[in-house]
């Protein structure tokens, strides 16, 4: 019986939903290179794709937008809810207990409900960050789009086309990645016939381990500690020769740059080419790149999507408490997308272990 620590290189299920191709750094949502879909179409046009399997036609286009608009209501009763969790209890933490509350959708669930579910998502981030700030709640307005209603309940104010371009373009980039561990746990709870609000709280679950959801609030880390560039090749120099990560580099797939950090790094270079952090952060990467390449020869490591996501939140001016509840958000689109899949296609997920302890007790 032979281990495969990790399940690396098991094939578990045929998807039609995404496509992870390490070898050539591409990333394909049913059919089409992600590259080519960020700052082209918005979160709402990528969800239509995922769900149903194609982008909304013009004349699907209407009845759509109209679904979206319809599912934002944030009620009185979820905020006297967020009230009452204690302010230590953390963001993912809260989101769960929340959507615990919410109403079943039916199984499968229709557009209507699923997106309704959807949304609800940053409704109650956003709620319960205002309210740690002892700020008043912002309520959703029916006439902005998914990304731009975000930024409003965050802010009180209508944001910049430029920042909710930004952020458009992170949630398409991130909305789905194959059978990470957040998804491959969705579908495990799916599989058991379970419903859609309990796969996706335990996919919450998975994805705040900082192995999977923190690596972005990490990355922003090392760069707030190098400082200044000519500081980066001897802080990273040290880090190497203590045998340590540098944050933001690397992949278990991508043997090659990370399609995702390739075009998010477009995104921020369009919106703050002009920064002096921005700067800052591209040279800081060609030094990383270049010592990688010294220190670990026989690897390939490349910049990772994580790299270009704490500049893309930084450019939008987003606090670093919620980098990893907006992962949560653009993620929730690729979750659901595989519990529609796995519900459809159902056998029940066991795989085995191989017994090491003992079998002659008396
Ligand atoms: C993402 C990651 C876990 C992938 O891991 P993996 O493919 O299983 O590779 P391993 O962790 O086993 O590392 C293999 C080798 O590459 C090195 N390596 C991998 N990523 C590295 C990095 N970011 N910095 C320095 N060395 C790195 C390891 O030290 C190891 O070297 P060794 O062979 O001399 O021991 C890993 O690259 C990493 O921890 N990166 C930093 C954290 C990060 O950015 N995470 C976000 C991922 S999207």
């Amino acid at each position: 019986m032979r281990v495969n620590a990790g399940l690396e290189g098991i094939v578990v299920a045929d998807t039609e939903i995404s496509h992870v191709n390490g070898e050539e750094g591409q990333l394909i949502y049913r059919g089409y290179d992600v590259k080519q879909l960020a700052r082209k179409i918005t979160y709402e046009q990528v969800v239509h794709l995922l769900w149903k399997g194609d982008l909304p036609q013009q004349k699907e286009e209407d009845s759509w937008t109209k679904i979206w608009k319809e599912a934002y209501e944030l009620t009185e009763e979820w905020i006297e809810f967020l009230k009452i969790i204690p302010k230590e209890v953390d963001m993912l933490s809260s989101l769960r207990s929340i959507l615990a509350t919410l109403d079943e959708p039916a199984s499968p669930p229709t557009m209507a409900q699923a997106i309704k579910f959807l949304v609800s998502v940053p409704m109650i981030i956003a709620a319960r960050y205002r309210l740690l700030q002892d700020l008043s709640i912002v309520h959703p307005r029916k006439d902005l789009s998914f990304a731009a209603n975000y930024l409003y309940m965050l802010r009180g104010e209508i944001p910049s086309t430029a920042h909710v371009q930004g952020l458009d373009a992170y949630l398409v980039l991130t909305a789905e990645h194959g059978f990470n561990a957040s998804t491959f746990t969705a579908r495990v709870v799916t599989s058991t016939e379970s419903d859609l609000i309990s796969a996706i709280i335990a996919a919450i679950g998975a994805l705040k381990g900082k192995l999977h959801g923190g690596a972005p609030l990490e990355v922003a880390d090392m760069l707030e500690e190098i400082r200044e560039v000519n500081r980066a090749e001897k802080w990273m120099r040290e880090k190497l020769e203590n045998r340590e990560k540098l944050m933001g580099f690397g992949h278990r797939v991508y043997k090659t740059m990370d399609p995702r950090a390739e075009a998010l790094r477009d995104v921020v270079q369009k919106n703050a080419k002009n920064e002096p952090w921005f700067q800052f952060a591209v040279q800081t990467e060609q030094i990383a790149l270049a010592l990688l390449k010294e220190y670990k020869p026989h690897r390939q490591i490349y910049t990772n999507v994580e790299f270009y996501t704490a500049a893309i939140l930084k450019a939008i001016r987003l606090p670093k408490e919620l980098y990893v509840p907006t992962f949560a958000v653009s993620r929730t689109a690729g979750w659901i997308a595989h519990i529609l899949e796995q519900a459809n296609h159902n056998r029940i997920i066991r795989p085995s272990a191989r017994y090491v302890g003992c079998k002659d007790k008396k």
